[in-house]
């Protein structure tokens, strides 16, 4: 008997079983992804800088009202609408690398406390004091870390021990330059892609608006663009409406009129008191074609290691 079904097909069941579970799984995949909402796929938005549980119930107790009108946001975070949006900061203030890295930087505490350090920005008017406490907070670790280092250099090595206990003892954290805060990354292309370029990109005058959306009206920072790899393809095949003037890729709200009233048509700035007509996206990527370096990568190898 056992000649008719030779050994082989025992596994057969097995591997029609897994065939069709494997079609089934790729069917409810797919439906699922095309049918979920653009937003949930790439809304993620999580509260920012991400405190602990203590850290966080202190700060709602304290801050008072005005937390982002986002459902499960409880407390007023860092935002982009105050400080870029109402305050005007150009992004590189802070994002201090993407015109010459390829990574974009978050930027240490120093440079918040640039500002909200004691009696900088009036914190009984603007900055309240209970809501920006965790940049300081994070700073003062450095500053512990200082007073410790200087008794050291100072060849206090009993002094500098005891004060470093002190600081133990009271939960205090010493940290050089400061602690870092806990803020949460939001997007991220996942690791079998090449490191991505930025400095090529907002060189080349793709501004930070084409694949960040209007960071400039988010309280809370979320992912507007999918980031896959067919949305990086088919900008690198026609990056034509993307394209503006590299001064401009940080002047988000310029550059969404540009792009979407303006169609990225050549426009003659109101400010220029000499009316120089700007560049729309076919001269700039006519510009571009010309420069000897010129890459829009379909290649694997480009983005793929
Ligand atoms: C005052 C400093 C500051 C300025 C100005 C600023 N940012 Fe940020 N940015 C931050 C901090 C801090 C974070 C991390 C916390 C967060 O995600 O909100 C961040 C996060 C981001 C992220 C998300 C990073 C991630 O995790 O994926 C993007 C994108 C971004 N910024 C773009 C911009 C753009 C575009 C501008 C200019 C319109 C800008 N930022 C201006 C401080 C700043
Ligand atoms: C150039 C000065 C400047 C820098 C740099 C700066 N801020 Fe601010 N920040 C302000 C001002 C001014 C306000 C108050 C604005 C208002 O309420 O209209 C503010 C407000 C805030 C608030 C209170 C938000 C609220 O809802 O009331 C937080 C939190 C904050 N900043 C965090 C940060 C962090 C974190 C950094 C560093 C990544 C930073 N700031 C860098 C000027 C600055
Ligand atoms: C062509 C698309 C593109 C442009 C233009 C662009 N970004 Fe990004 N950005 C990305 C992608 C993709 C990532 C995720 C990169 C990764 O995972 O390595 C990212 C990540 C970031 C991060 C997070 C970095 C980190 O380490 O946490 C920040 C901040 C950021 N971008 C800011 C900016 C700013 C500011 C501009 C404009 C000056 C800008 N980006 C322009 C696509 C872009
Ligand atoms: C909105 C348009 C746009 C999107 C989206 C975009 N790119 Fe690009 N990319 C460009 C342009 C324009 C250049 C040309 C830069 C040059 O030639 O100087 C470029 C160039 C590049 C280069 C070559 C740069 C160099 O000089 O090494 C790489 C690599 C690259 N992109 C990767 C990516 C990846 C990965 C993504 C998706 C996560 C992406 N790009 C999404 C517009 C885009
Ligand atoms: C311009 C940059 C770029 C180029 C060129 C590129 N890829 Fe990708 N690829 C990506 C990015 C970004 C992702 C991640 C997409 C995501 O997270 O959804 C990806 C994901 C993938 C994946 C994972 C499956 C998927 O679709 O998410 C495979 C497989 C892949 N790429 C193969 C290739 C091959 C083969 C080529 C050449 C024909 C190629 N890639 C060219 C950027 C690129």
């Amino acid at each position: 008997m056992s000649t008719i079904f030779p050994k082989w097909t025992n596994a057969l069941p097995t591997v029609l079983l897994g065939g069709v579970l494997s079609t089934l799984a790729v069917g409810v995949g797919a439906a699922w992804y095309y049918a979920t909402p653009k937003y949930w796929r790439s809304g993620y938005m999580p509260a920012q800088p991400h405190l602990d549980e203590l850290a966080e119930v202190r700060l709602i107790k304290v801050a008072g009202a005005n937390p982002p009108d986002i459902p499960g946001h409880t407390y007023p975070g860092f935002s982009h609408q105050i400080h870029a949006g109402k305050l005007g900061m150009d992004c590189r203030y802070c994002h201090s690398h993407v015109e010459e890295s390829p990574e974009a930087n978050i930027p240490s505490v120093s440079t918040c406390v640039g500002c909200h350090a004691d009696g900088h920005v009036n914190d009984e008017l603007y900055a309240k004091k209970n809501r920006v406490q965790f940049v300081r907070d994070a700073w003062e670790a450095g500053v512990r870390y200082t007073v410790v280092d200087a008794l050291k250099k100072e060849g206090k090595i009993d002094e500098a021990e005891a004060k470093s206990k002190e600081f133990a003892e009271a939960g205090l954290h010493v940290v050089k330059g400061g602690a870092s805060l806990p803020w949460r990354r939001v997007h991220k292309v996942p690791d079998y892609v090449r490191n991505f370029p930025h400095h090529a990109h907002v060189a080349a005058g793709v501004s930070c608006y084409s694949c960040h959306g209007n960071i400039m009206e988010m309280p809370v920072v979320y992912q507007e663009q999918p980031l896959s790899m067919s949305w990086c393809l088919e900008c690198h095949a026609n990056p034509e409406p993307h394209l503006v003037p590299p001064s401009k890729v940080t002047d988000l709200y310029w550059v969404r009129d540009q792009l979407t009233a303006n169609k990225n048509a050549p426009v003659t700035s109101t400010t220029d008191p000499l009316g120089v007509l700007t560049k729309g996206g076919k001269g700039l990527l006519e510009d571009l074609a010309k420069k000897p370096m010129h890459l829009l990568p379909q290649n694997c190898g480009a983005c793929h290691y």
